[in-house]
């Protein structure tokens, strides 16, 4: 025994504390997380293993009170934390410390192209969760950008895997240096969301590898993602969160994916398939009708009684329930019972300002005729702003990712605050979209208004005939079937009869600039009628700051496309050559590796922007490339150089992208694959020297014959230029 003296207050307490005071092993943070794991188990029932595993309200599962391990808190993600809704309903719970950060989506954070604006979305996002006491966010999503209808594109990274690999890593490491699980979302191939509770995609093994795979595998090999959410729909007949080939097959075997896969909500439908080859948590509203609405319903999920009678019936062996369970068990020990874990903030000044830089760093200037931007505010008097997108909310709505934010500053107000009073912003609506003031359960504004679209056009011309200047923000909103979950867009073109209101603009004032708020491409019958379009993403909490401030040129616009704006929807390979949305819940993904630009590449379709398009105020210049070497060998390496100079007058940054096109292959092979960039900054006048590895890696295509990655020898070219489209320097070399 081991006697001390506390004194407090005015008594003193004699405390005896055992000699033989060693802490269990699984509360003993100095000891390797694997054999707390296994400590922790060894003193489970089946029972309390069980309930680690399914939900027990919206967003929360079980821990074991017993022994104190906490209970386990998830939270949407991807764009900031989720207000807290009821218990178990959707409803949200009306709490008025909830109000959170809201960031760009994650488009704009593609739009980027800078790993390191990724670490500080990361990092920040993490700190608000963290703070929050959730230990998973969910997210990021990373599925690729197959059609520019899928109604979720928002909330991904794009249509290369290499850039959104490139963009997730950091994202991950960010958050999970918080102590917190970056749930990363939807595995796989979830690229719809027409019937996404049941389509069954097919796709050949070299899309599957080479397109729809490496964001995930770069997340989880590189990233070390401790946790992955399934996806609702099919993959070779079997739902994606009871799927061999994905989870068992590929996640586990190929990547030694060491965490928990969550289920999406609701994404469960057996138990034994589940037991076998799933999820390790099942999340969800009901499951299959099994339990909606029903008391305790959380006890009838596929991994509670289901699995549980199971094991007591002897059917299944317990050891099946303890290698799900372990995996929970890990992500207590990484999140929760991490003592080193930082504590987080929340909505912060230092929040407000990264969400700022991002959405600063993602916007991306398409089109600039005459330089008609920036805006020369000094030479303004009146900045006629139209369009109901300047005043609309756009943090709330989307599905799951709505957020409850603590501010959100309109493109009206980021553009009158930024020109200050020596100007005069008027404004006008020119077209009404959604009125409804509720979205997402959360009150927003009232935007009815009962005019005709002849009269809001005339009113919009009035105001801007005799402005120096005309902002036009329209684009999608975040309702059903204009940027939503669930639900697709109809149409590539814009709703609302945007399009008549922006060729009047056209007419009556030739300073016209078109934003966009998107996270998708749209068409654009007036490109030609326009001189400038700038695509603005939805950019959460600053938006209008971060908007006002690239028009006036405060920041030079640095962002560029992470997907193609085709001309038309058929110039998409999905809509060309696949069968999106699919028939009797079946879709095959016929353009195979011919995504995004692969398909316009292959076709030759100029598309109304390219793929990695982006234009700067200031102008840049690309020299000669020069390649160190003219042949390589499969364990060599070779360095390509290329000066590239500002000759604006202007500071600016550029994203050098750099191609590789194999000559001849044995397999149909895209023109050209983005295999390294570098976003760089240049003063007026400076020159860059940019220079990138090559390796045998960069070369390969995935052999779906021999299940692996191959280069095959031959003559390779390397393209390096502003975007996909606008290549400005190539060289060649041979694989030996
Ligand atoms: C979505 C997920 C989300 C979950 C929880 C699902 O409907 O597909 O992305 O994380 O709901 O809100």
């Amino acid at each position: 025994m081991k006697t001390i003296l506390c004194v407090i207050g005015l008594t003193s307490l004699t405390l005896s504390i055992p000699a033989q005071n060693k802490i269990p092993v699984y509360l003993d943070d100095t000891q390797p997380v694997e054999l707390r794991v296994e400590d922790a188990l060894s003193r489970l029932t089946a029972e309390e293993k069980i309930q680690l595993l399914h939900a027990r309200s919206k967003f929360s599962s079980a821990g074991v009170a017993r022994l104190g391990i906490p209970e386990n808190w998830m939270s949407d993600g991807p764009h900031g934390i989720r207000a807290e809704v009821i218990w178990d309903e959707w409803n949200q719970a009306g709490w008025t410390n909830d109000s959170c950060m809201a960031f760009p989506a994650l488009t704009c954070l593609a739009a980027t192209w800078n790993p390191e604006m990724a670490a500080l979305y990361g990092k920040s996002i993490g700190e608000e969760a963290r703070y929050r006491n959730k230990n998973v966010l969910l997210g990021p999503g990373v599925n690729i950008y197959r059609t520019p209808l899928n109604g979720r594109n928002f909330e991904y990274m794009g249509e290369d895997p290499y850039l959104a690999s490139c963009m997730v890593v950091p994202y991950v490491q960010g958050v999970q240096q918080n102590g917190v699980a970056a749930c990363v979302k939807h595995f796989a191939l979830n690229n719809q969301e027409i019937d996404r509770n049941a389509v069954n995609v097919t796709v050949d093994d070299r899309a599957l590898y080479e397109i729809y795979l490496p964001a995930f595998k770069a997340a989880v090999t590189e990233g070390k993602a401790w946790a992955i959410m399934g996806a609702y729909n099919r993959y070779k007949g079997q739902f994606c969160c009871q799927n061999e080939y994905l989870l068992d097959n590929i996640l586990r075997k190929e990547w030694g994916f060491d965490g928990v896969v969550v289920s999406d909500w609701g994404g469960v439908h057996e138990t034994e398939s589940t037991v076998y080859h799933g999820v390790d948590m099942e999340f969800g509203t009901h499951t299959d009708g099994l339990a909606s609405g029903a008391k305790n319903a959380y006890d009838s999920y596929h991994l509670a009684a289901p699995f549980l009678n199971l094991i007591k019936s002897g059917k299944i062996e317990e050891k099946e329930l303890d290698k799900k369970a372990r995996n929970v068990l890990r992500l207590a020990f990484r999140t929760t019972m991490d003592r080193q874990r930082p504590f987080g903030s929340f909505a912060t000044p230092e929040h407000g300002l990264a969400a700022r830089k991002i959405a600063e760093e993602g916007i991306v200037l398409l089109q600039n005729k005459n330089n008609v931007l920036p805006i020369r505010l000094q030479d303004t008097k009146k900045i006629a702003v139209i369009g109901e997108n300047a005043v609309k909310v756009m943090t709330v709505g989307g599905g799951s990712s709505s957020l409850k934010a603590k501010y959100e500053v309109s493109p009206l107000d980021g553009i009158k605050n930024r020109a200050g009073v020596a100007v005069e912003v008027t404004y006008a609506r020119g077209y009404v979209g959604e009125a409804i003031g509720t979205q997402d359960g959360l009150k927003t504004q009232n935007l009815s208004d009962n005019r005709s679209s002849d009269e809001l056009i005339a009113e919009a011309c009035r105001a801007a005939q005799d402005a120096d200047y005309v902002i036009f923000v329209g684009g999608l909103n975040k309702h059903g079937y204009q940027d939503s979950e669930g639900k697709d867009r109809k149409e590539l073109g814009l709703p609302y009869g945007q399009d008549a209101v922006i060729s009047a603009l056209a007419k009556v004032n030739k300073n016209l600039v078109v934003v966009i708020l998107s996270g998708n491409a749209v068409a654009m019958p007036w490109v030609n009628e326009v001189p400038a379009v700038v695509e603005s993403w939805y950019l959460g909490s600053e938006a209008g700051n971060a908007l006002a401030r690239v028009l006036a040129g405060d920041v030079n616009p640095s962002g560029k496309l992470p997907f193609t704006f085709p001309a038309k929807l058929t110039d998409a390979g999905a809509h060309a050559a696949g069968d999106y949305p699919g028939n009797n819940h079946e879709e095959t993904y016929r353009e195979g590796i011919f995504v995004g630009y692969r398909w316009t590449d292959k076709n030759n379709i100029k598309p109304l922007f390219p793929f990695g398009h982006g234009l700067s105020y200031t102008q840049f210049a690309y020299g000669k490339a020069t390649v160190s070497g003219k042949h390589m060998q499969a364990t060599e390496t070779l360095t390509v150089t290329i000066p590239v100079k500002n000759t604006g007058e202007r500071k600016g940054k550029e994203i050098v992208q750099l191609y590789i096109g194999d000559e001849k292959a044995s397999v149909a092979r895209p023109v050209k694959e983005l295999k390294a960039f570098e976003k760089i900054e240049l003063a007026p006048g400076e020159e860059k020297i940019v220079s990138f590895i090559i390796s045998a890696d960069d070369l390969k295509f995935f052999d779906d014959k021999r299940h692996e990655w191959v280069a095959e020898p031959g003559k390779f070219t390397i393209y390096i230029g502003a975007s996909s489209a606008d290549v400005r320097a190539s060289v060649a070399f041979e694989l030996k």
